[in-house]
């Protein structure tokens, strides 16, 4: 299986080409959001993508046909401060009716539609849909708005191997249809892959969150650059949003005008840094054994030689995959070669652990080292240096 080199792109810059530019397009290919605006960017700009959802994927069209019981169990969110209370008492959730009125307020985390007579005619994707969740104040899966936390119960491989615009888009491709979407069934819950349509590789990471970033130098697991970077590198190449991004390391140079996505990044990136690690709840944790932890950390088991500084990372410096006994795979495709120390603050709030989900469990994480590392810690000591990175 081979796509080739940013052509799942350019087949939405053709179907702008084909007839959905800008004196056709519906309130909903334009922005919602003043420039300065980084929290309604963040939650509710497309940037022009309904060009890849809607005139590619169809995704309006799997949309339109599942009721919230489904969109939920693929672990789609629904704001329930965008739907009146009286609406969200009597909402029939075995009706695809009531997917549509939810798209219409504006109330699926993540997705923006337009609903014309009942029917979703344009829908694209935020970047709430990965990096934001909601507290299941009403029911799970609906509640407030929880910015910055890795949606962790949404199958995003999933969503896509559904949209019936799949076969077309892997033909036109010249790619296996049932191989990509056997790939993309693969991944399962809270993972994702921004390279897959690069290198054709299908090797999903976790959806990291998107708080806590304001001291840490270089973003994605793999450290590729700053925030306004990888930004830009999603919002073109992953959502298929109107815009420009150039990498000459990735060999990847893609330019559609008018430019969506770069006058948005200054204030994106400002709310992105405004997003506080959440604090880990009352009682969540050991007090006696995680103060016992933290001499660990900084001591014997040698945490902090890496795990350093306000936000418990030494980025940008990298790491060689050997240095903490990772699989390599995944920083041999990116394009630094190496691992970005993972900062630490609120980590109690995403198991499971490490870029690929490797470790189920905090005690997990500190058994790895112990033995990659050599660090000899008794059971007792693995326990309080777990309860210490719990406590962060
Ligand atoms: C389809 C899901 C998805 C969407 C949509 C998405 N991201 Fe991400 N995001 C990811 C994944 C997966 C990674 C990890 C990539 C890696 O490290 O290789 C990531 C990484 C990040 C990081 C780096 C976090 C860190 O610890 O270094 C930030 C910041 C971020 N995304 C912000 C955004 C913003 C802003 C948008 C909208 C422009 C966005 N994302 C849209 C899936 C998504
Ligand atoms: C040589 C540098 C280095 C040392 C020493 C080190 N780490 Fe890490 N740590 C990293 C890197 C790099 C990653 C990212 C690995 C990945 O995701 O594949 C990481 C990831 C983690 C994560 C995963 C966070 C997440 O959100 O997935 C935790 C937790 C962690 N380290 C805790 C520790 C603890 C506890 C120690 C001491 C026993 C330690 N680290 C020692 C570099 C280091």
């Amino acid at each position: 299986m081979r796509f080739t080199n940013t052509s799942w792109i350019l087949l939405g810059v053709s179907a702008v080409a084909m007839g959905c530019g800008d004196d056709k397009a519906s309130p909903g290919d334009r922005s919602p959001c003043a420039a300065n605006d980084g929290q309604c960017i963040f939650r509710h700009d497309t940037f022009g993508d309904e060009q890849l959802w809607t005139d590619t994927l169809k995704l309006h069209e799997l949309v339109q046909t599942l009721s919230p019981k489904a969109a939920l169990s693929v672990g789609l969110k629904v704001d329930a401060t965008a739907v009146p209370a009286e609406v969200l008492a009597t909402a029939d959730l075995d009706s695809p009716a009531t997917t549509v009125a939810l798209i219409e307020l504006n109330a699926v985390v993540g997705v923006r539609g337009t609903v014309v007579d009942g029917q979703i005619t344009r829908i694209g994707i935020t970047c709430a849909l990965c990096h934001s969740t909601v507290d299941n104040s009403v029911l799970p899966g609906v509640g407030n708005r929880l910015d910055g936390w890795p949606n962790r119960d949404l199958n995003p491989g999933a969503i896509m191997s559904l949209t019936p615009g799949l076969p077309g888009m892997t033909a036109k491709l010249g790619v296996d249809n049932a191989a990509a979407k056997a790939a993309l069934m693969s991944w399962g819950p809270g993972r994702y892959d921004a390279r897959f349509n690069q290198d054709t590789e299908s090797h999903p990471v976790l959806l990291p969150p998107a708080y806590g970033l304001r001291d840490v130098a270089l973003e994605t697991y793999t450290g590729e650059g700053p925030i306004s970077y990888w930004n830009a590198y999603v919002a073109v190449t992953q959502m298929g949003g109107h815009g420009n991004f150039v990498d000459e390391r990735l060999g990847i140079e893609i330019r559609h005008e008018p430019d969506r996505v770069t006058p948005m990044l200054p204030a994106l990136r400002d709310y992105q840094f405004s997003l506080q690690p959440p604090a880990p709840p009352a009682g969540s944790f050991d007090a006696v054994a995680a103060a016992r932890g933290k001499i660990l950390f900084d001591g014997q088991a040698r945490c902090s030689s890496c795990h350093a500084g306000s936000s418990l990372t030494d980025a940008p410096k990298l790491h060689a995959a050997s240095e903490t006994g990772m699989s390599p795979h995944e920083a041999r495709r990116s394009a630094t070669g190496m691992y970005r120390t993972t900062p630490l603050r609120g980590a109690w709030q995403h198991p499971p652990y490490f870029h690929d989900g490797s470790a189920k469990t905090m005690l997990n994480v500190v058994e790895h080292y112990n033995q990659a590392l050599n660090l000899s810690l008794t059971e007792p000591q693995r326990k309080d240096l777990e309860q210490y990175v719990l406590s962060l």
